[in-house]
């Protein structure tokens, strides 16, 4: 089931906390690499969905985590918030000297005061590797890394085994592939191929396109049921292949899918490692 324009969008916790933050005269629009459209839908989810344990994959400067935080306090019940992020410094240019979450920790120092949550980093380390730590119960999940195939598919499928029944995933970039270059597809992909009820809300007119760049699906018993799906979108031509990465993965999926889908995995990466080796050998 799809839901159009479901979710309330909330603009007042991005406006509150940059308000703040942009008084700082070192402050980079950067910070934030989401549209305000896209933070007043992801503020609007969590005000409806109320989660208790979040886990966010992909922080960069950590603007929207600092959006994030600011929502699960106007919320103002108890929750537990993970983020993520594989590289240890925010990669934009100019900026690169600076821890990933910077702008997250500058907020918690300066504004946040005591807070009625706990939000704790994993920074230098991809998903499998933490999710153990992090645990199971997961009801509300922020996938936005890479945008290229394999990439948020392969957290995605990694997460499903730790998320609570009926858990909300929020993909950023949905149609990231229509505004920018084709290949930034992965969370179109996932969020086409996957199982759930779906929520997608119309973007103001001046925004380029009516089909918004975010997304978000709650997860049902029918996800994990037609989790092979998933694993078939992996099918698709990678484009960029994560050599070190994917082993790690690979071990993480036998621990919790049926041989036929690591079969399948295999296959996806069979064929496109044979891709990029031939690649380069041209
Ligand atoms: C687009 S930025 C995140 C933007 C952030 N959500 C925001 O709205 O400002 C992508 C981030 O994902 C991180 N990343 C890339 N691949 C990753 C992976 N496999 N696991 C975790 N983080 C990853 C990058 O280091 C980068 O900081």
């Amino acid at each position: 089931m799809i839901h159009l324009n479901a979710i309330p969008l909330d603009y007042e916790p991005r406006r509150k906390i940059i308000s703040k933050l942009s008084m700082q005269n070192t402050w980079n629009d950067v910070f934030v690499l989401m549209t305000e459209f896209d933070t007043a839908f992801l503020c609007g989810a969590l005000k409806t969905f109320r989660p208790k344990k979040i886990l966010e994959v992909g922080v960069a400067a950590g603007g929207s985590t600092a959006i994030i935080l600011q929502t699960l306090e106007e919320i103002g019940e108890a929750y537990e918030m993970h983020s993520v992020d594989l590289n240890p410094n925010f990669l934009f240019e100019g900026y690169t000297d600076r821890p990933v979450g910077f702008v997250t920790t500058y907020a918690k120092e300066k504004f946040f005061g005591k807070m009625s949550g706990t939000h704790k980093f994993h920074i230098g380390k991809i998903l499998p590797q933490i999710i153990d730590e992090i645990g199971s119960g997961i009801d509300f999940v922020i996938i936005d890394t890479v945008h290229r195939l394999p990439g948020e598919v392969l957290d995605f499928i990694a997460a499903l085994p730790y998320l609570a029944d009926n858990a909300v995933v929020v993909l950023h970039d949905v149609s990231l592939h229509q505004s920018e270059a084709a290949e930034e597809n992965a969370t179109g992909v996932l969020f086409g191929a996957v199982t759930a009820e779906k929520f997608l809300s119309f973007q103001p007119d001046e925004y380029l396109f009516r089909y918004p760049n975010i997304a978000a699906f709650k997860v049902n018993e029918q996800t994990a049921a037609n989790i092979e799906n998933v694993f078939l979108s992996l099918i698709l031509r990678w484009n960029y292949f994560p050599d070190e990465q994917i082993k790690i993965y690979r071990q993480h999926y036998r621990r919790f899918y049926s041989d036929a889908l690591v079969e399948i995995f295999q296959d996806a990466i069979d064929m496109n490692a044979y891709n990029f080796a031939t690649a380069q050998n041209k």
